[in-house]
């Protein structure tokens, strides 16, 4: 059995897997509400808060699992990218307890870790396959031919597709984390009220959100505070949509180009339901197998970190002690 440690961002996570890839547990401490007033994470109250909390989460993780810590075979935590203060209390507790009972250690990069996510649960994905990943933090496609390993195909050029969602609900007066809050919203409103700029599907598979979000911020500025508030619905719907839309176009070309036959997805923005209805509809469009991992794996969560721990190095005590944190990505 894996224990998979995650603290990269605001939220503390531990969680148990079996080397089959079966998720024995998931524990999720979220530190949101802590950051909301801020308007966004601050770094040195999540590292803070990652402290205070990483050993009760760890213990209610084994609990959950039935598991004591000497069931634990190979403990696995996400080296970067990621918040360096952050990162560096979930890789140190993870030394900590590697070292005090000799066992191997993985250190697992974040972004890779949502790629594979998919390869969790009882119907695993099998490559090779494309993935896309939308997080607050980033917004890529990959290919997977191994799962040790992914290949970039397209990348955000600006804002990842999480942060234009942030973004968005920021100017529309909606609290942080606002991926959540338009996605609520949305379902009220009406998704072609505005016209909002979508970044045509040309040649590259690279992503663009910040022109979007310029456009929000111009509509809200021409209809003034009290018409903004009573079309909140509208602007949600058609913000999201153009999001959505931006997503779904870049995922379809690489699908076609990469003539794959399985998609997956993974990232906080995995969450969103137009862009799961949308990945579906996709599939059954163009013939292809669609794995969209329940809303617990799409966020930040240490099952994916114990997942792919699986397919990476295990270093032997004591050679991990040396293990350093990144903050971005090679
Ligand atoms: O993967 P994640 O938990 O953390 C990062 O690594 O960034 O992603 C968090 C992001 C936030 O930007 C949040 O607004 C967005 O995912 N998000 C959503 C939804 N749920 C979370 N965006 C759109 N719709 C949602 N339902
Ligand atoms: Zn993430």
């Amino acid at each position: 059995m894996i224990l998979g440690i995650e603290t990269s961002c605001d939220d503390t996570c531990a969680a148990v897997v079996s080397e089959a890839g079966i998720v024995r547990s998931n524990v999720i401490a979220s530190q949101g509400l802590l950051h909301q007033r801020y308007g966004g994470v601050v770094p040195e109250i999540a590292a803070r808060e990652h402290l205070a909390v990483i050993g009760p989460v760890i213990d209610d993780a084994l609990e959950r699992a039935g598991a004591e810590l000497a069931d634990i075979d190979v403990i696995a935590a996400t080296s970067g990218p990621g918040l360096i203060g952050a990162l560096l209390i979930g890789l140190s507790t993870a030394k900590a307890l590697a070292a005090a009972r000799q066992l191997p250690m993985v250190a697992v990069d974040h972004l890779h870790a949502h790629v594979v996510a998919s390869a969790l649960g009882e119907r695993p994905i099998e490559p090779p396959f494309v993935a896309l990943v939308a997080s607050g933090g980033h917004t890529f496609l990959a290919r997977v031919e191994r799962f040790e390993e992914h290949q970039t195909l397209g990348r955000t050029l600006d804002d990842a597709a999480g942060e234009a969602f942030d973004k968005g609900a920021r100017l529309l007066g909606l609290p942080y984390p606002g991926g959540p809050e338009i996605d609520r919203l949305a379902s009220e409103g009406d998704s072609e009220a505005f016209a909002f700029p979508r970044s045509a599907p040309g040649e590259g598979l690279d992503f663009s959100f910040s022109g979007l979000k310029t456009a929000l911020l111009y509509a809200v500025r021409d209809l003034g505070e009290a018409r903004t508030a009573e079309r909140r619905a509208d602007l949600a719907a058609s913000y999201q949509r153009a999001i959505v839309e931006a997503l779904l176009a870049r995922l379809e070309s690489a699908v076609i180009r990469e003539r794959v036959t399985r998609v997956a997805i993974g990232g906080g923005v995995g969450a969103n339901r137009e862009l799961r209805s949308g990945i579906e509809a996709l599939g059954d469009r163009l013939g292809v197998e669609v794995w969209i991992p329940g809303f617990s794996l799409c966020t930040d969560n240490a099952a994916m970190i114990a997942g792919a721990a699986r397919f990476q190095p295990r270093l032997e005590y004591p050679s991990y002690l040396g293990l350093d944190a990144y903050a971005r990505a090679a």
